[in-house]
């Protein structure tokens, strides 16, 4: 059904009949494709379904054009972001592009699923935003970070999930709490592979966050568990260019801490309740993709 996925997505960015974004286009390597997996597992592979993974995954292809741009970044999917190739404003008018061909596609899909889609990228964009304000100075507010990571992340999957269920008659509320508590471990988990992974088996940037300024879940509980000197000492490699020195120094810290393994936990834990919620209302099924959803490597 995956293969369904790609071939609506193909014929989209055909029709826009523009042999130049076609080009671009095809140098953007597939995705996990999570999103789309989620949706077709919810609902089935329906034209309508496919339709709506197809038009998800163009629209979260768009939020990663940008936020390339966002945060610097110039890997992205193994390769060199758009970004990187082509600068900043290619990256940003094809990300306008797969947005809005998008928007208009959902259209013809039903107008509930149109509107939750829709709001959840309104809320990305806010999250982006929230993300790139608390990053300018050295955040430790957890429930600020939480709210940011729900908005910019696991809105988009929380809004899958219930459009998916929409659109297969089932009752969304249980499938909305259930996606927004795999966005949220799937942030926590982006976040911790940031830290704890390399860039090569990543496919992105390694130990970015930190240099981008973001106090992600494991540097705001470092920074709880370290005494005075240490907190300035963290607080002073924060949003710049780190060492070997002090990028070794940050890792024996979060070892130390333990606060690798927290975040983890954290995450499994909203994931067992996913599943347990699933489970609730018959859906075994869905256990499989909300493992996946953490125990992941890149
Ligand atoms: C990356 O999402 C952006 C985040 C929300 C962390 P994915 O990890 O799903 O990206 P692809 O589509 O598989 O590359
Ligand atoms: C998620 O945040 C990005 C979006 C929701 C668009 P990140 O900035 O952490 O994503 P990566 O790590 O670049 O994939
Ligand atoms: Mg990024
Ligand atoms: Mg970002
Ligand atoms: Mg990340």
């Amino acid at each position: 059904m995956l293969k369904a996925v790609e071939r609506k997505i193909e014929q989209y960015v055909q029709e826009l009949n523009d042999p130049e974004v076609v080009a671009l286009y095809h140098q953007l390597p597939h995705g996990k494709r999570l999103r789309a997996k989620l949706i077709l597992r919810i609902a089935g592979g329906d034209l309508r379904m496919v339709k709506t993974a197809a038009i998800v995954e163009m629209i979260h292809a768009a939020s990663l054009l940008h936020d390339d741009v966002i945060d610097d970044a110039f890997t992205r999917r193994k390769q060199p972001s758009i970004n990187a190739l082509y600068g900043n404003k290619t990256a940003i008018m094809l990300g306008d592009i797969l947005y809005s061909k998008g928007f208009f596609e959902l259209n013809d899909i039903d107008r509930r699923v149109s509107k939750v889609i829709s709001n959840a990228v309104t809320q990305l964009s806010l999250g982006e935003m929230n993300d790139v304000l608390l990053s300018e100075h050295f955040n430790t507010d957890k429930s600020l970070y939480m709210k940011m990571m729900y908005q910019k992340t696991a809105s988009l999957i929380e809004a899958s999930a219930e459009a998916a269920a929409l659109l297969a008659g089932k009752a969304p509320e249980a499938y909305r709490i259930y996606g927004r508590n795999l966005g949220l471990a799937f942030q926590m988990v982006d976040d911790l592979l940031d830290i704890t992974s390399d860039s090569e088996t990543l496919g992105k940037p390694a130990l970015h966050d930190f240099v981008e300024g973001k106090t992600t879940l494991p540097y705001i509980y470092l920074y709880e568990r370290l005494d005075g000197s240490g907190r300035s000492k963290l607080r002073e490699m924060h949003a710049r260019k780190l060492s070997r020195e002090e990028q070794g120094w940050i890792m024996e810290q979060m070892q130390e801490h333990q606060v690798l393994i927290q975040s983890h936990s954290e995450a499994k834990r909203l994931i067992d309740e996913a599943i347990e919620l699933m489970n609730e209302v018959g859906e075994t099924a869905l256990s499989d993709i909300a493992r996946e959803m953490i125990e992941r490597n890149f």
